[in-house]
C-alpha cells in the first residue's frame, strides 16, 4: 500500500476498512460499561449529541486532509503546511499507547471464545476477576492477540481482513440482534431498558460529558490520523460528505445495540451497572446461559467480537508501523517486530496492573493517580485524542483555511452541509473540545 500509492478498488472497500477500524471493542466492550457507569440514558444522550457535532465534522476534516496530501498521518499535515506534521506524530503516539492495552482486552475476548465451551461457572464476576487478575494466563492471551495483529500487518494481508469484514460485520450485526432480543425479553429487563433509554437530566454532569467525549474519539478512531491515512487512498470523485455521515452512523448503531444487548441483562440478573470494564464479560455469558445452544452462540459471538477487534488493532498497528517505515527507513518486518515487542511489554504492565501490580500508581496532571491499564486509557481517550481533534480543527479552520478545504471537498460532490460544517469545524469543535479538555485536567471548574 505504501510505495506506489493506489486508490481503493471500490467505495465499498474504503467504507469497510474505515468501518472495520471504527467498529471494535470500543463499541461492544467500552460503550456499554461507560453507559452503565455514567447514568445510562444520560450518557447515551450526551454521546449522541457529541457524535452529531464532532463525529461527522472531524471525520470529514481528516479524510479531506488525507485525500489532498495523499500521504500518511504525519506526512499529510506536513505536506499541506510545513511544521504541522507534529499533529500526525501525536496521533502516532496515541495509537501506540492504545494498542498496548487494547491488545490485552483483545486477549480477554480470545479467552472467552474458549471459555464459551469450557464454561464460566456460576459466578460470572468471580470468574472474570480471577482471570484478569492472574499473572500468566491473560498475558499469554495478550501475546496471542498482539502476535496475530503483527502477522497480519507484516504480511500486508489486511486486504484479506477487509474481505473478511464483508462477512464479519453483517454477521456480527445479525448475532447482536439475536442477543438483544434475548436480553430485552428476560424477566426484569424493563428496569434496565428504562435506565438505558430514559435520560435523567440531573445525571448529566461534567464527568458524564468528559466520558462521552473521550468515547466519541475512541469509538470513531478520530484524533489520531487514521482517517487521514485512509482518506489518502480516496479518489477525487469520492463523495466524502456522505462517507463522513455513514461511518459514524454505523459505528453508533453498533454501540447502541451493544448497550441493548448488555444493560437490560445487567438489571435482570442483578449485576452492578457501574462495575466498569468487566461488564460485557460478566453479563453476556449469563445471557448465553439462558439461550438454547448457548455455548455455540457464545463462541460465535466472541469470535465475531474478536474479528471486530482485530480489524481495529491492525489499523492502530498500521499507523505506528508506517511511521517507522517512513521516518526511520525500517523494513516493514523490522518496524512491526520492534513496535510489537514494545507494545507487548507495556501491555504486560497493563495486564498486571489489574492484579499483582494493583498498588503501582502513576500520578497524572489531573491530580489523580492511575494503574498502568487505566493510565493508558485515560491519557489517550481523554487527552491525546481530544487534543488531536482540536489541532485538526484549528489546522483546517485557520492554517490550511476553509476556502481551500471546501474546494477539495467539492471536487467529489456537492457539499450540502457546507455552512453548517464550516461553523462547526472552525468554532464549535475547537472551543467545545478545548473547554472539556481543560475541565478534564481540573484547571477549569464548570
Ligand atoms: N475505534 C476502535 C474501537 O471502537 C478503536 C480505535 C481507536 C481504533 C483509535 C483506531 C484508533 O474499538
Ligand atoms: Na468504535
Amino acid at each position: 500500500m505504501e510505495k506506489n500509492r493506489g486508490t481503493w478498488s471500490s467505495r465499498f472497500g474504503f467504507l469497510m476498512a474505515a468501518v472495520g477500524s471504527a467498529v471494535g471493542l470500543g463499541n461492544l466492550w467500552k460503550f456499554p460499561y461507560l453507559a452503565g457507569e455514567n447514568g445510562g440514558g444520560a450518557f447515551v444522550l450526551v454521546y449522541i449529541v457529541l457524535v452529531v457535532l464532532l463525529g461527522f465534522t472531524l471525520m470529514l476534516a481528516e479524510m479531506t486532509i488525507g485525500r489532498r496530501a495523499q500521504s500518511d498521518a504525519y506526512g499529510s499535515y506536513h505536506k499541506i503546511r510545513k511544521g504541522w506534521g507534529f499533529i500526525g506524530a501525536l496521533g502516532i503516539l496515541a495509537g501506540f499507547l492504545i494498542l498496548s492495552y487494547y491488545s490485552v482486552v483483545g486477549g480477554w475476548v480470545i479467552k472467552y471464545i474458549v471459555a464459551s465451551f469450557t464454561g464460566t461457572g456460576a459466578d460470572k464476576a468471580v470468574y472474570f476477576e480471577s482471570f484478569i487478575g492472574a499473572p500468566v494466563e491473560p498475558v499469554i492471551y495478550h501475546l496471542i492477540f498482539m502476535g496475530l495483529t503483527a502477522i497480519i500487518v507484516i504480511r500486508g494481508i489486511s486486504g484479506g481482513i477487509e474481505k473478511a469484514s464483508k462477512i464479519v460485520m453483517p454477521a456480527l450485526f445479525g448475532l447482536l440482534l439475536v442477543v438483544v432480543f434475548r436480553s430485552v425479553t428476560l424477566d426484569g429487563a424493563s428496569v434496565g431498558l428504562e435506565y438505558y433509554l430514559r435520560p435523567d437530566f440531573s445525571q448529566i454532569t461534567l464527568k458524564v460529558v468528559i466520558a462521552a467525549l473521550g468515547q466519541v474519539f475512541f469509538s470513531l478512531s478520530l484524533g489520531m490520523g487514521i482517517m487521514v491515512t485512509y482518506g489518502s487512498y480516496l479518489s477525487s470523485h469520492e463523495d466524502m460528505e456522505k462517507d463522513a455521515f455513514i461511518i459514524p452512523s454505523l459505528d453508533s448503531l453498533v454501540a447502541i445495540l451493544a448497550g441493548f444487548a448488555i444493560l437490560p441483562a445487567v438489571f435482570a440478573f442483578g449485576f452492578k451497572p457501574t462495575q466498569g470494564p468487566g461488564l460485557m464479560f460478566v453479563t453476556l455469558p449469563a445471557v448465553f446461559d439462558h439461550m438454547p445452544l448457548g455455548s455455540l452462540f457464545s463462541g460465535l459471538f466472541f469470535l465475531l467480537v474478536f474479528f471486530a477487534a482485530i480489524s481495529s488493532s491492525i489499523s492502530l498497528m498500521e499507523v505506528t508501523v508506517s511511521f517507522g517505515i517512513d521516518q526511520f527507513k525500517w523494513s516493514r518486518k523490522k518496524a512491526v517486530l520492534i513496535f510489537t515487542t514494545l507494545m507487548f511489554l507495556i501491555g504486560i504492565g497493563a495486564s498486571l496492573s489489574l492484579g499483582a501490580w494493583k498498588g503501582f500508581q502513576i500520578p497524572w496532571i489531573d491530580g489523580k493517580a492511575y494503574g498502568i491499564f487505566d493510565f493508558l486509557d485515560v491519557t489517550t481517550s481523554y487527552y491525546l485524542l481530544p487534543l488531536g481533534g482540536i489541532l485538526c480543527a484549528v489546522f483546517i479552520g485557520f492554517v490550511w483555511g476553509i476556502p481551500a478545504v471546501v474546494q477539495e471537498i467539492k471536487k467529489g460532490s456537492a457539499f450540502r452541509t457546507e455552512k453548517f460544517w464550516t461553523v462547526l469545524i472552525k468554532y464549535v469543535v475547537p472551543v467545545l473540545v478545548f473547554l472539556i479538555l481543560l475541565s478534564t485536567t481540573g484547571l477549569l471548574e464548570i
